[in-house]
């Protein structure tokens, strides 16, 4: 039996949620986990196509962006290099910077949320994470950090969307309950703070496998 986990961090732009996830990430490494951090959209080609559509450079319906991300995510979990289907089989513990709860928040502002959650049904049970986190903070003090460290806000990055976004997490985390794994934590604290709130949720999951 190993005793590894899969972890997905969750929230709005500007939320901290990658900063977060790179503490959590540093703290377990020096405890002696074997840990892999990843992101979506990766740095895979279907990313690298995300990324140039949420700078704006090229434009796609809403509908096709959700199946860009999703198709992202398949290959994030199953690719036969550094798949995370491979990676978690290796002993590694995951934590992934965003996962499907970012489709469901973030396209259900624009199509049906159980139409996004329907299409990624598949990744649900390739992979269901053992805690989604979501790093929860007020959307306009999102904004703010977003204001203050772009030179300009890409696709999703208005306080209007954002709370949207919020929403939208929230009314899936309530949605799916009985199946998944969730743990709000407040995220509008100093880093250290947040970072600690997270570690308190974490550890449990090992003492309990
Ligand atoms: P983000 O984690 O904010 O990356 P960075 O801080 O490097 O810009 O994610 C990029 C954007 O992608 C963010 O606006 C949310 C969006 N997104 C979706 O719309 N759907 C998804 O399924 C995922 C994973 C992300």
């Amino acid at each position: 039996m190993t005793n590894n986990l899969f972890i997905a961090i969750e929230g709005t732009d500007g939320s901290g949620k990658s900063t977060q996830a790179k503490l959590l990430a540093e703290r377990l490494t020096a405890e002696g986990h074997k840990v892999y951090l990843t992101f979506e959209p990766t740095k895979g080609n279907i990313g690298r196509l995300l990324r140039s559509i949420l700078t704006r450079e090229q434009k796609a319906d809403q509908a096709a962006i959700a199946g860009l991300f999703l198709a992202d995510r398949l290959d994030h979990l199953l690719n036969e290099e550094d798949g995370l289907v491979k990676k978690l089989s290796e002993g590694y513990t995951v934590i992934t910077d965003r996962y499907y709860f970012s489709s469901y928040a973030y396209h259900g502002v624009y199509v049906d949320m159980d139409w996004v959650i329907a299409c990624n049904a598949m990744c649900a049970r390739i992979l269901r994470p053992h805690l989604n986190i979501f790093v929860d903070v007020p959307p306009d003090a999102c904004m703010q950090r977003i204001i203050a460290n772009r030179e300009s806000p890409e696709l999703y990055e208005t306080t209007e969307i954002l709370n949207k976004v919020r929403h939208n997490y929230l009314a899936a985390f309530e949605k799916l309950k009985e199946e998944e794994h969730i743990a709000v934590v407040d995220g509008d604290a100093a880093v250290e703070t947040v970072a600690e709130r997270i570690y308190e949720v974490v550890l449990p999951l090992f003492s309990h496998r």
